[in-house]
């Protein structure tokens, strides 16, 4: 199994990092991202939206690993959406994380304004073109967002984390994303605990002697999708990355793509309560 995923402009994603939404700020955030990089991983996902970049980059100082060894994703905060803050904030969220670059920055939320993501967008190509960023991409951007941002857009997004989990498998968007070279990446794999509720998962579990979690985050992986199981409980965090020493058969990975309802716990990219249709501007 490859450990990591080749993006469109050749940069290496490890398939499976470090979630921090809700890891607060602190020594909750710092331990866990910590823990994590200690346990192997060498992926964290965090976003200026989340409050805790400071005890990320604290974290990732004190891990002694080389900065080149480590991928770090942010994300520009959905309110903040426009040209002139995008440029602005990718500056704020490296001097909170202590960094001179990200590998990956993405849009967190799309505006139904096609115009308000185009001028976005073309900061973040002018940010990566500067080498602030490794990589750019989108998050929970639905077909139709990206129908328009690509009409408009010099470089592609490399990249689209969605909610993805077993009860929302995204199908339709992931062969779209597919066939237009962008790299899928789930959120939410859990489900909001939904999954470890789930007599299907627990006795697939059983079989291969792993947690649901384990089996959850594996069936991503051999679909070809990043994924970002979250924790700040150190043995979880230590016991969720054992997803490399087995392999779910064709069968299971049929019977896990059977409990899919279309089910979204998250909220919806078409109603978004927090996503201006206005630009931000300083
Ligand atoms: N782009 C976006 O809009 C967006 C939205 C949501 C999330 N995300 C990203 O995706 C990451 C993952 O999503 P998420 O944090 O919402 O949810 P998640 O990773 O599906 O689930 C996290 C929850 O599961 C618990 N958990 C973790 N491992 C467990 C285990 N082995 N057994 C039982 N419970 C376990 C965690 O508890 P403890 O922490 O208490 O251990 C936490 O409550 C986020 O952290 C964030 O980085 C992005």
């Amino acid at each position: 199994m490859e450990k990591y995923v080749t993006l469109a402009n050749g940069l290496e994603m490890p398939m499976v990092g470090l979630g921090t939404f809700k890891a607060e700020d602190g020594s909750s955030c710092y331990n866990a991202v910590l823990a994590a990089l200690k346990a192997g991983y060498r992926h964290i996902d965090t976003a200026m939206g989340y409050g805790n970049e400071e005890s990320v980059g604290k974290a990732i100082k004190d891990s002694g690993l080389s900065r080149e060894d480590i991928f770090i994703t942010t994300k520009l905060f959905p309110k903040q959406i426009g040209y002139k803050s995008a440029k602005y904030n990718l500056h704020e969220s490296l001097k909170r994380l202590g960094l001179s670059y990200v590998d990956l920055y993405l849009i967190h939320w799309p505006s139904a304004n096609a115009q308000v993501n185009t001028h976005t967008w073309q900061a973040f190509e002018e940010l990566y073109e500067a080498g602030l960023c490794k990589a750019i991409g989108v998050s929970n951007f639905n077909i139709n967002h990206l129908d328009r941002l690509l009409a408009s857009c010099r470089i592609k997004p490399m990249v689209n984390q969605v909610e993805l989990h077993p009860y929302l498998n995204q199908k339709p968007l992931i062969a779209y994303l597919q066939n237009e070279g962008i790299a899928v990446e789930s959120y939410g794999p859990f489900a909001k605990g939904m999954v470890f509720e789930d007599q299907v998962l627990a006795d697939i579990a059983k079989k291969y002697q792993k947690s649901v979690a384990n089996i959850v985050v594996r069936w991503g992986m051999q679909k070809g999708i990043i994924m970002i199981p979250k924790s700040v409980t150190i043995n979880r965090i230590i016991a969720n990355f054992d997803v490399y020493s087995f392999a779910l058969t064709e069968e299971d990975m049929k019977v896990i793509d059977g409990l899919n309802l279309g089910k979204r716990l998250y909220t919806d990219p078409d109603n978004c309560p927090f996503c201006p249709t206005t630009e931000y501007n300083l």
